[in-house]
C-alpha cells in the first residue's frame, strides 16, 4: 500500500455518501500499526481500551492521558496515512469543557491525532461542542460506554426495549446536530443501528451493531487471539496470532535448555588473528 493517501475528512464523507463501508480498528503501539497501514485500514482508534489489552487492567478506567499520548505517537509513527482517533481517557473530558478542550487538544498537538472521540449522550453534548469549537473533530460513542459501566448495568448490550433505543436514537441525532463528524455505536441491536444510521448524515461506525452502518470496527486483539481474558461475542478472529507465539515460545524453552538454539548463524565471530592478538594482550 506504499500509494497511500492520507485519510482525511472529505475521503470518509465521500465514501460515506457513496455507500462504501469504511474500515476501522484499534491499535496501539508501532508494529501493528506499520501492519494496518499496510492493509489500509483507513481509520485508526487509540483506545482507552489499551489499559486493558496493553497494560492488563480490568477495566479502561486507569488510562491516562500520558498513556494514550504515548501510545497515540506510537501508532502515528507506523501509519502516517490512517486517519487517527485519540480516545479521551476517563475523567479527562467529564469535570469540564475546559478539560475536554484541553486534553483533546493534546491528542492533536503531542501525537499527530486527526480526531477524538469520546463516550456519552446528550449530558457530554457540551464538552463535543467545546472541542469541536476548538477545530477538533470529534466522533461520538453511544450504546455500551465502558467508562460508564457501572451505571449502565454492565458489559451488556444497550437498547434493548424501545423506550432504551429511542434514546440512544435520540442522542445520535443531539451529538450530530453537535458537529460529530462520525459516531461509533457499541452493542447496540442490530435495528436500533439500522435506523440510527438511516436518519444520519454523517457514518455511523458499528461495533458489534450489526451490518446496517457507515463502517465497521473490531478491536485488534480479540481478532487475533491476543487477549487472554475472554472474547466478545461481537468479534471475529481473523487468526490465532497468540497461538503462534506462545509456540514459538515454547519452542524457544525447550531449544535453549537441550543446547539446541543458538546456531552459528545466531551468533558473531572473531577473525583469528584478532583473537590471537587479544590472547596476547591478556597475557599482560
Ligand atoms: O477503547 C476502545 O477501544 C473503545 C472501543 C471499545 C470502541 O472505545
Amino acid at each position: 500500500m506504499a500509494d497511500r493517501k492520507k485519510v482525511n475528512l472529505p475521503y470518509l464523507y465521500e465514501k460515506y455518501h457513496k455507500g462504501e463501508p469504511i474500515t476501522m480498528l484499534t491499535c496501539y503501539d508501532f508494529p501493528t500499526a506499520y501492519l494496518q497501514e499496510q492493509a489500509g485500514i483507513e481509520m485508526i482508534l487509540v483506545g482507552d481500551s489499551l489499559a486493558m489489552t496493553m497494560l492488563g487492567y480490568e477495566t479502561t478506567l486507569p488510562a491516562t492521558m500520558e498513556d494514550m499520548i504515548r501510545h497515540a505517537q506510537a501508532v502515528r509513527r507506523g501509519s502516517a496515512m490512517s486517519w487517527l482517533i485519540g480516545d479521551m481517557p476517563y475523567m479527562t473530558y467529564q469535570p469540564s469543557t475546559e478539560s475536554a478542550i484541553r486534553n483533546a487538544g493534546r491528542f492533536m498537538a503531542e501525537a499527530g491525532c486527526d480526531a477524538v472521540k469520546l463516550e456519552g449522550g446528550r449530558e457530554m453534548v457540551d464538552r463535543m461542542a467545546g472541542i469541536i469549537a476548538a477545530g477538533i473533530p470529534c466522533m461520538g460513542h453511544l450504546g455500551l460506554t465502558p467508562q460508564s459501566a457501572t451505571s449502565i448495568g454492565g458489559y451488556k448490550v444497550q437498547g434493548k426495549d424501545a423506550a432504551r433505543a429511542a434514546r440512544i436514537v435520540e442522542d445520535a441525532k443531539i451529538l450530530e446536530e453537535a458537529g460529530a463528524y462520525s459516531i461509533l455505536l457499541e452493542m447496540v441491536p442490530d435495528r436500533v443501528c439500522q435506523l440510527i444510521t438511516e436518519r444520519a448524515h454523517i457514518p455511523i461506525i458499528s461495533l458489534g451493531s450489526g451490518p446496517h452502518a457507515s463502517g465497521q470496527l473490531l478491536i485488534y486483539h480479540d481478532m487475533f487471539g491476543l487477549y487472554p481474558r475472554f472474547k466478545p461475542k461481537m468479534a471475529k478472529v481473523y487468526g490465532n496470532a497468540g497461538e503462534v507465539i506462545l509456540n514459538g515460545l515454547k519452542q524457544y524453552v525447550q531449544e535453549v535448555q537441550n543446547n539446541a538454539f543458538p546456531q552459528p548463524e545466531h551468533w558473531f565471530t572473531l577473525k583469528d588473528e584478532a583473537y590471537n592478538e587479544l590472547l596476547d594482550l591478556l597475557k599482560d
